[in-house]
């Protein structure tokens, strides 16, 4: 279901004007439990729409690696889950759990492993089922959040093109800025679908939000000079969609317009280890990526983990 501003003015004590002007924020995707809306379905649609366009079929894959913080289950992986319904046994299969950084350390992850010849073709996701863990009493989070599932098909290339380096990084001092912890069930009418779980989400905010502003400028100014690039030679910028109001800081310290900065918070929330791998299929499917542009990825999350990558698009 779509979750708007004015439905969460029924929940928590909040209004539309306040999460738009603080957030950018809109709107929101909720999943259900009573219509196929797992983290793993959620996963088998965006990797199905990622193979359609790759025109692969699963059994060309050498490893499923996914970013995600809302498994369905404690274990096996959402990976594993996945790698079932698509019916691409015996190839490597695993999550893994950075926060929001969570899909850019998963393309990080296969792109060493393609380098070093271990993969040659692989499925990278971010998938998140935030309702799950979200606190719907607490107003200072509830209104941020999305559910969604982002899938990219990273084959093999000899012509230079796809991507350039990634970068990666985590202070494990800030844990505790975001977190998810043991708490109660409650559970608004409106949101009777949601499949909660026996523990939920907390957050410090205003501590975050400046830390987020500088790791993801040094985090995308590290990529910009390790490939001897400045912002003009970058196409788009394909930041997690946390807050518009994170996004614009960054890009104004980057020298970046926001013509070259794609969002969709306004349509999502945020999406976690989901929002870059949904913001480049939107951007995609758009038109915004044309052959030998470059696109600059860039995360911030719990843990406290960052990330950035250029990308040479190439299709
Ligand atoms: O995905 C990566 C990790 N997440 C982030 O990076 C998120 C980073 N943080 C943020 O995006 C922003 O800090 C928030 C959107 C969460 C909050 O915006 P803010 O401008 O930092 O507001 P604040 O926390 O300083 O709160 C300002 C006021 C407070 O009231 P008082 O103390 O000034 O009276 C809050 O209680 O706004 C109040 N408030 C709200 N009011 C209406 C907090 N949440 C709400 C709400 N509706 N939903």
């Amino acid at each position: 279901m779509i979750l708007s501003n004015k439905e969460l003015e029924t929940i928590v004590d909040t209004t539309d004007e306040w999460i738009t002007r603080r957030t950018g924020i809109q709107e929101r995707r909720i999943a259900s439990k009573h219509r196929e809306e797992t983290s793993t379905d959620l996963a088998t649609q965006a990797a199905l729409n990622a193979l359609d366009m790759a025109g692969m079929e699963p059994n060309q894959m050498d490893m499923i690696v996914v970013g995600t913080v809302t498994p369905d289950r404690q274990f096996p992986s959402t990976a594993c889950m996945l790698q079932k319904t698509l019916n691409a046994n015996r190839i490597a299969a695993f999550d893994v759990s950075a926060g929001c950084s969570g899909f850019l350390y998963a393309l990080s992850i296969v792109n060493d492993a393609i380098r070093a010849g271990s993969c040659k073709t692989a499925l990278v996701l971010g998938v998140e089922r935030l309702s799950t863990i979200v606190d719907w009493q607490d107003r200072g989070t509830c209104v941020l959040l999305g559910d969604g599932a982002g899938a990219v098909v990273v084959t093999a290339a000899s012509d230079g093109r796809g991507i350039l380096s990634t970068h990666l990084r985590a202070d494990g001092n800030l844990w505790d800025l975001l977190y998810a912890q043991y708490g109660h069930e409650y559970l608004p009418e409106v949101l009777k679908d949601v499949d909660i779980k026996p523990f939920h989400l907390r957050m410090e905010g205003n501590r975050l939000f400046k830390r987020a502003i500088g790791c993801l400028s040094s985090i995308a100014t590290e990529a910009l000079e390790h490939n001897s690039l400045t912002s003009e030679d970058i196409a788009l910028v394909v930041p997690h969609q946390a807050n518009l109001r994170i996004i614009q800081a960054m890009a104004g310290n980057l020298n970046f317009p926001m013509e070259k900065v794609f969002t969709n918070v306004h349509k999502y929330g945020n999406t976690s280890s989901a929002s870059i791998p949904i913001a480049l299929d939107e951007a995609n499917r758009q038109g915004l990526l044309k052959k030998d542009d470059r696109a600059l990825l860039v995360a911030f999350g719990a843990g406290l983990t960052w990330g950035s990558s250029i990308v040479t698009w190439s299709i």
